[in-house]
């Protein structure tokens, strides 16, 4: 090993996404409840969102988006030996939707395992198979988001229903040595974050353990706006630091798609051109984990998101938790 290839990076490879057929507009949503394009578009920015078809599971959206990043990184399932699946709507209490998928891909090699930090989700899994690829245990993971949300949302409740959406994406990740500087292809760091103690202003009441049901979603939504812009920001500026980069050298900027004002307001604390800014969330509403995966696929295919592109991802999400992670396209 030569000193100028020392460190060991997870490259993205492939990017795909799927999102189911049924689209769900604000103008049908306002026939359900006391709502209105109108107030959905300004507050949120989201105009539609998919939902997943009776039968249809988050395993079979995560194995569409899967199978799409696979075609996209010319691999297939017996190059990958890790599976990581971000979901909160797993298909069941047990096994994993990670082992579903694994199935479902003719997989009987390697390992799959789900992770759960709702919104976050795909950070934190992003983060864990960087972590296994550099270690040198694994040379390729298939990182999913993968939800549907709509089996756990309160349809009777407008400041909830009108947020959500089901969907999926998945990225390939491969281990590469790269010289170990910023120039590097691949993940440049992450940060992770939680903080317990405000698990009421965004949870599910209920599950296996406390109801023995599913429960729905509950939110408050004006608290949780308050902390996101502060935690976005913090967590994003942690990379920042930790590589010397700054938003001026940043080519892409793909936050969780949740709110247009959220993802507005905080690419303008951190000082990021708004052109840099991927908005999705027009089109799919709050994904949850799969939201991020999908921006980045729309952002791939259209060709904005380029080889060697600075990008810099971040979510925040029930907990709560949030994070930040740097790579180079
Ligand atoms: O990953 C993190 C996920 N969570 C989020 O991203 C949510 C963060 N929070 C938000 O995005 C915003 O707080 C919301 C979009 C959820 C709500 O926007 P807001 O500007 O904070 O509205 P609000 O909750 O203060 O409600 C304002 C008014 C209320 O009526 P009154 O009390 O002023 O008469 C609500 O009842 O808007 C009403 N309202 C609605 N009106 C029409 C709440 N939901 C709706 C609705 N349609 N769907």
């Amino acid at each position: 090993m030569t000193e100028k290839f020392s460190v060991m990076r997870s490259v993205v490879r492939g990017v795909g996404a799927y999102l189911p057929e049924r689209v769900l507009t604000n103008d049908e949503l306002s026939k359900m409840v006391d709502t209105s394009d109108e107030w959905i578009v300004q507050r949120t920015g989201i105009k539609e969102r998919h939902i997943a078809a009776a039968g249809e599971t988050t395993s079979m959206l995560g194995e569409k988006a899967a199978r799409a990043a696979l075609a996209h990184a010319a691999l297939t399932p017996a190059d990958i030996d890790l599976v990581i699946v971000a979901t909160s709507t797993p298909d069941y209490t047990f096994p994993s939707t990670a082992t579903q998928i694994q199935a479902m891909l003719g997989m009987t090699h390697g390992v799959a395992f789900d992770l759960q930090a709702v919104c976050s989700g795909f950070i934190f899994a992003l983060t864990t198979a960087d972590k296994f690829l550099r270690s040198g245990s694994h040379k390729r993971a298939l990182v999913i988001g993968a939800e549907t949300f709509s089996r756990i949302i309160d349809w009777t409740d407008r400041s909830t229903c009108v947020l959500f959406g089901d969907g999926a994406g998945a990225v390939v990740l491969e281990a590469a040595w790269g010289a170990g500087d910023n120039a590097d292809r691949g993940v440049l760091t992450t940060h992770l974050r939680s903080d317990g103690r405000h698990r009421s202003k965004l949870h599910v009441d209920g599950g296996p353990s406390a109801t023995q049901t599913v429960g729905h979603l509950r939110m408050e939504g004006k608290e949780v706006f308050r902390f996101a812009v502060g935690m976005v920001t913090d967590v994003v500026k942690d990379a920042f630091a930790a590589t010397g980069l700054t938003a001026e050298d940043l080519d892409w900027f793909v936050p969780h798609q949740a709110n247009r004002r959220i993802i507005d307001m905080s690419a303008a604390k951190l000082g990021i051109a708004p052109e840099k800014v991927v908005i999705t969330v027009q089109g799919h509403g709050n994904t949850s984990a799969a939201s991020i995966p999908l921006a980045l696929a729309a952002a791939a295919a259209d060709g904005r998101i380029k080889q060697n592109d600075l990008v810099m991802l971040e979510a925040v999400g029930g907990g709560f938790t949030w994070g930040a992670a740097l790579l180079r396209w």
